[in-house]
């Protein structure tokens, strides 16, 4: 599809679904959260050659939540390597992204990086990794994106501190079977602050690029992943991206994906382009209900999928 057609269907589509801004209901367990003007609605779509098309609030700053675990988890698999596998499996969990059950019954080894469990295990590597993981992630986005000014929102991090029960939880479940290595405090406050992390549609759209193209960040032309490397992390967020709702997330839409309880909602077409999504009313499970309503309907009329 050229570059005048893609931009005319994502616009027509972007009318079309304006209409209904505000459906779901925005993400009340973190206070902070519950803030956001549910009637916000972005999109954009970055195609390989370097052709944006962005639409409404492509350019508002958002808590990018979950997505963040795309990112330290390429960190970790890009510094480590397969022997991270050893403390993270690489299943779809089929529960909740903060559920505690599972992770007892399979003695402290998550499912997958992309449940708060999973990225909790990352998070304790890179704590292990780097002196100052949190300073590590922000400059890896900047290179991603060639934007310093991505940072962190003290108000969020405070609150996901303060409410962050099931997630200390997690942790200690974890830290009980030898899974955590570093203090559980230290865990959490580098895992709430990457959730914590505010970037734009436009941002997002430019940071996935990699996993667009080989693994390779197109701006610096270095390479963050290796090809293999990147299609297993892309074969992940299909089958675990959008944690109980990946299967049905596969069925209508079709791509790699990654969500976020801000709202946004960050796919891959490989080979092809980026594409991102914000409009932070949830439906029960926690994903953007208008960001995969959209998303059906973009690969639908473009044909775009990797299926
Ligand atoms: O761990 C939490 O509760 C949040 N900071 C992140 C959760 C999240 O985005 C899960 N998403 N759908």
């Amino acid at each position: 599809m050229c570059a005048e057609a893609l931009d005319a269907v994502v616009r027509g589509l972007y009318g079309e679904f304006s209409a209904f801004r505000g459906t779901g209901k925005v993400a009340d367990y973190i206070p902070a959260l519950a803030e956001v003007d549910p009637g916000h609605f972005g999109v954009v779509v970055h195609t390989l050659p370097g052709h944006v098309t962005a639409c409404g609030d492509a350019d508002v700053l958002f808590s990018i939540q979950s997505i963040s675990k795309l990112f330290t988890f390429t960190m970790a698999f890009a510094g480590r390597g397969e022997s991270i596998w050893k403390r993270v499996g690489k299943e779809p969990s089929g529960t909740a992204f903060n559920s505690l059950y599972q992770l007892e019954a399979e003695a402290g080894i998550p499912r997958n990086p992309f449940i708060n469990a999973g990225a909790m295990v990352i998070s304790d590597m890179l704590l292990a990794d780097y002196p100052d993981p949190m300073a590590e992630l922000l400059a890896f986005l900047h290179r991603l994106t060639g934007d310093e000014s991505i940072g962190y929102d003290q108000h969020v991090y405070q609150s996901e501190l303060e409410y962050g029960m099931r997630n200390a939880s997690l942790a200690y479940l974890m830290k009980s079977f030898g899974n955590v290595q570093n203090p559980v405090d230290e865990v959490l406050r580098f895992y709430f602050k990457q959730c914590s992390i505010r970037m734009s549609c436009r941002q997002l759209a430019q940071a996935t690029q990699f996993l667009a193209n080989q693994g390779m960040n197109p701006l610096t032309g270095r390479a963050i992943l290796t090809p293999s490397q990147t299609k297993r992390t892309n074969a992940l967020l299909l089958t675990t991206g959008l944690y109980n709702e990946a299967g049905d997330f596969a069925f209508r839409v079709g791509i790699p994906a990654k969500s976020g309880v801000g709202g946004g909602i960050a796919g891959i077409i490989p080979g092809q382009l980026s594409v991102v999504t914000w409009a932070p009313g949830l439906n029960t499970i926690g994903n953007s209900q208008l960001g995969i309503d959209f998303l059906e309907e973009f690969t639908t009329r473009t044909g775009l999928s990797i299926f």
